[in-house]
């Protein structure tokens, strides 16, 4: 798909569909308004007969109106106009994109971005008109066989252009086109890989994927093979890793793209290709989804191309331990003790709390070589997140408010938010272990506050760093399907932290 900016009438546009939307109680925006002059009033015939009552989301398709030069006219629904807010914009954007798929349209021009929305400019509303319809226009069909994939029929839209009110909105509408169409890239690399079964996206296959990146893109890549990891001391990763045939890799993907010396921003994600909990093994049911455990490995990867493609003058490093968690004769067993990278001794008490220990080897390594700015990691980590926040935001930890306080404006201004919890000692104190420093699991109020409890024990790695942990265990993917999530949310932060520090 491509897609463009552009500012001119919609009864001028020489296109296959033009996309006007109207809000209920029969009140039509501009450009419906003035698609229905030009056309002797076949809008308010239309709605006045009750086949569009302005529901958002709801979507009808005009043919053959006369006085316009387009082929169609796709009207969308967008509710009570006083209602209009980030979330129902985003509704009819996507709704917009599907309906559109379904005509044989080859090219649109929308009028959906001339909404105003509060605090907002056209900036926000072209990058979230072209982040809901890339989303939208997603599919994954690399898995199906030959013959399938042949009768796939490739999508007919091919230009989707959206339109400005005047000449004077192109540049924020442009700057708002290239910051989706990266973010755009980065969350589908990141979906890409996450909607890959584990048979085939190995820890070796996403070592790959980040030697691809250093190919496509100005970053360097360095892979830390288990041999190396056992002279860094990294026992929490290498526990995890044993019960594998597949080798475990440490990911560490350098951008520098700021003046020299500048402390980079660090990136960790937790690359588990498939989780099945190890010797305590999981249930079956829903066990596959399981293979989205790497998830926040991906999202480092897609926020990292999408920081390249934007040539953000930041630097960032990007770390992503990945192994699989299975259960075997060599594999970690209940009350194994073993000695991390950082030097804390970890009972192992559930071999299923598996995140937590890849992670602290990562998280040790970057404490050791890199002197960050910021410490950001992101993990599928806990089901107890899921039943804390459920889909809708990712759960946020940090040692520092206003690393938070930042994290949660980005999320909040691109529409991919997360919530904060606490990280109180007493938390802290339920992961007390008999034998060794500390449990990876809580042993006191085992059942209680498992997000917590897990950052908690993060938080034991990352004392010295300005650091944050982003839980995306319930919105990472939805259903059978990965979101790219929080992509968004870390380039959006990064984009920030670019703007701050031009200011
Ligand atoms: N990857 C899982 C967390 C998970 C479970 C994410 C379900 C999304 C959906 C993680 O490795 C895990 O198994 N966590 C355990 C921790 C427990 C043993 C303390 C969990 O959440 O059950
Ligand atoms: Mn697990
Ligand atoms: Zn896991």
């Amino acid at each position: 798909m491509q897609y463009f900016v552009k500012s001119g009438n919609p009864e001028k546009q020489r296109v296959a569909c033009v996309v006007a939307g109207v809000f209920d109680r029969r009140s039509p925006t501009g450009a419906a308004q003035t698609i229905d002059s030009v056309s002797a009033g076949a809008i308010a015939c239309i709605m006045r007969r009750g086949d569009m009552d302005g529901k958002l989301g709801k979507t009808l398709v005009l043919h053959n109106l006369s006085g316009v030069f387009c082929d169609r006219v796709l009207l969308v629904g967008l509710g009570r106009e006083r209602d209009f807010d980030e979330a129902a914009f985003r509704k009819a954007q996507t709704a917009a994109a599907k309906a559109l798929t379904a005509t044989g349209s080859i090219d649109a021009v929308s009028y959906l971005t001339h909404l105003p929305i509060k605090g907002h400019d056209y900036r926000w509303n072209v990058q979230q008109a072209v982040l809901a319809s890339e989303n939208a226009f997603y599919r994954f069909d690399d898995c199906r066989g030959e013959k399938a994939r042949a009768e796939l029929h490739a999508p007919k839209l091919e230009r989707y252009t959206f339109d400005v009110p005047r000449r004077s909105d192109l540049p924020a509408g442009e700057r708002g086109l290239a910051e989706s169409l990266a973010i755009g890239r980065g969350t589908d690399l990141a979906k890409n890989l996450a909607n890959l079964p584990g048979n085939i996206c190995t820890p070796s296959y996403l070592a790959g994927q980040a030697q691809k990146l250093a190919k496509q893109y100005p970053i360097k890549t360095k892979v830390l093979e288990e041999a190396q990891m056992r002279e860094l001391g990294m026992g929490a990763l290498l526990a995890v890793s044993s019960g594998s045939r597949e080798p475990a890799k440490l990911l560490v993907m350098e951008y520098m793209h700021s003046a020299k010396g500048a402390k980079p921003i660090v990136l960790v994600g937790k690359g588990l290709t498939f989780d099945a909990g190890g010797i305590s093994i999981k249930p079956s049911s829903a066990m596959d989804e399981m293979k989205f455990d790497m998830c926040g490995g991906a999202s480092v990867l897609g926020a990292l191309a999408a920081a390249a493609e934007l040539k953000l003058p930041l630097n960032i490093v990007g770390v992503v331990p990945t192994s699989e968690n299975l259960p075997d004769g060599a594999a970690v067993k209940p009350g194994d003790i073993v000695t991390t990278m950082a030097g804390l001794t970890v009972e192992v008490l559930n071999t299923d709390a598996e995140g937590r220990l890849i992670l602290c080897d990562a998280l040790a390594y970057v404490g050791k070589h890199y002197d960050p700015a910021a410490c950001i990691d992101m993990a599928t980590l806990t089901g107890a997140c899921v039943v804390a926040l459920g889909s809708h935001a990712s759960g946020l930890f940090s040692n520092q408010s206003g690393l938070a306080r930042q994290l949660l404006a980005a999320g909040d201004q691109i529409g991919d938010r997360a919530w904060e919890m606490p990280l109180w000692p007493e938390y802290d104190a339920q992961l007390k272990s008999e034998f060794a420093d500390v449990a990876n699991i809580a042993t006191i109020g085992a059942r209680e506050a498992g997000a917590i409890t897990a950052a908690s024990f993060l938080s034991r790695f990352t004392k010295k760093l300005r650091w944050a942990h982003l839980d995306i265990a319930g919105t990472a993917w939805k259903g059978k399907a990965a979101t790219g999530r929080p992509v968004p949310l870390l380039v959006q932060y990064l984009l920030n932290v670019v703007a701050r520090q031009q200011d």
